[in-house]
């Protein structure tokens, strides 16, 4: 491979993306960087990789970190506009849908059956909120598709911590966890039968909410965890994350890593539908087409 250099201030940069990282993880973080820079710079023939094409790498990069609070972190060395965290006002930005769309060709087989069975997994506690707006449109969606639909908001149901006694992955169990709750009142069967699986949450700290995040630590009362399904036994599902960050990108590895999560459990996404800068309650309700865009992907999740 040519042998590219970086740029005197591309590695000012460099040391500027590197502060977003707590030290332990630093160094590990310089190799990508500058192996995914000169890798970049060589494909297009570059004999230095100058600063602005190492930003551009940015969104080359693993999914392990949010890389709106990388190009805060440069735009505020600069003095430029760009701000750490997220406010109101922020001009330019307003509260938008965007959506991914598994290609038709690639889809896992549509049921057989008539009727499907659509369950929904809310996972915010705000009726009316971002995420439960969202959620509506993606079941309106949906039934207008000829499914039957049901949503379960998790912040009105008893569901523990799990205890990791571990006996789900040991005795057969009954309702499949030895805890009383709703997961073994009425949970597990629901997720047991439903044909197609949504599962709605908003980011919390960089991550799920705790609320659906002890609901799929629960699903390993499941007892199975194979690291491959047969085919005929997987499910389709969708996901709908809002955040309130003004970067459309800014947690696409957290909507990823949920859609793998789900895989775990045999259920294949094939709608993913997110919104960003939700700053206030219900305020990605100004987003008609957005709107738009979560009745379609539920239309087509039972549809393809
Ligand atoms: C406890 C808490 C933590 C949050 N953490 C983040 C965060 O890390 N990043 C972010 O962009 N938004 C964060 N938000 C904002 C929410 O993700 C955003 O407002 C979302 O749309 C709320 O969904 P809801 O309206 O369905 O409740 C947080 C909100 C709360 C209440």
């Amino acid at each position: 491979m040519k042998d590219v250099k970086l740029s005197d201030s591309a590695k000012e940069t460099v040391e500027i993306m590197l502060t977003a990282w707590p030290a332990i993880v630093r160094e590990r973080w310089r190799d990508k960087i500058l192996h995914i820079a000169k890798l970049y710079g060589a494909s297009k023939g570059c004999d230095e990789v100058d600063d602005k094409t190492l930003i551009e790498t940015i969104d080359l990069w693993p999914l392990s970190e949010n890389k709106w609070r990388l190009k805060s972190a440069i735009a505020k060395s600069r003095g430029e506009s760009l701000q750490m965290g997220f406010k109101k006002d922020m001009p330019g930005f307003t509260p938008s849908v965007s959506s991914w769309s598994a290609p038709s060709e690639k889809r896992i087989a549509k049921s057989k059956k008539e009727k499907l069975k659509v369950t929904a997994v809310l996972g915010s506690p705000r009726k009316g909120g971002n995420t439960d707006i969202l959620l509506d449109k993606m079941l309106d969606g949906a039934q207008s598709a000829g499914a039957e639909t049901e949503k379960i908001v998790l912040s009105k149901l008893d569901i523990k911590f799990c205890t990791g006694c571990d006996a789900c992955t040991k005795k057969n169990l009954e309702n499949y966890c030895t805890i009383k709750d709703d997961m073994t009142r009425e949970l597990y069967k629901k997720f047991v039968d439903c044909d197609i699986l949504i599962e709605a949450f908003p980011i919390y700290t960089g991550r799920e909410s705790a609320m659906l995040a002890n609901y799929h630590d629960r699903l390993y009362g499941l007892g199975r965890l194979p690291w491959t399904w047969e085919t005929e036994e997987l499910r389709k599902g969708a996901i709908i994350v809002t955040w309130g960050a003004p970067g459309k990108s800014s947690f696409e590895n957290v909507i990823e890593h949920h859609i793998n999560l789900m895989a775990w459990h045999g259920i294949i996404v094939e709608e993913a539908v997110y919104a960003s800068f939700c700053t206030e309650k219900g305020i990605i309700a100004s987003d008609e087409d957005g709107l738009k865009k979560a009745f379609e992907a539920g239309r087509k999740i039972v549809e393809l």
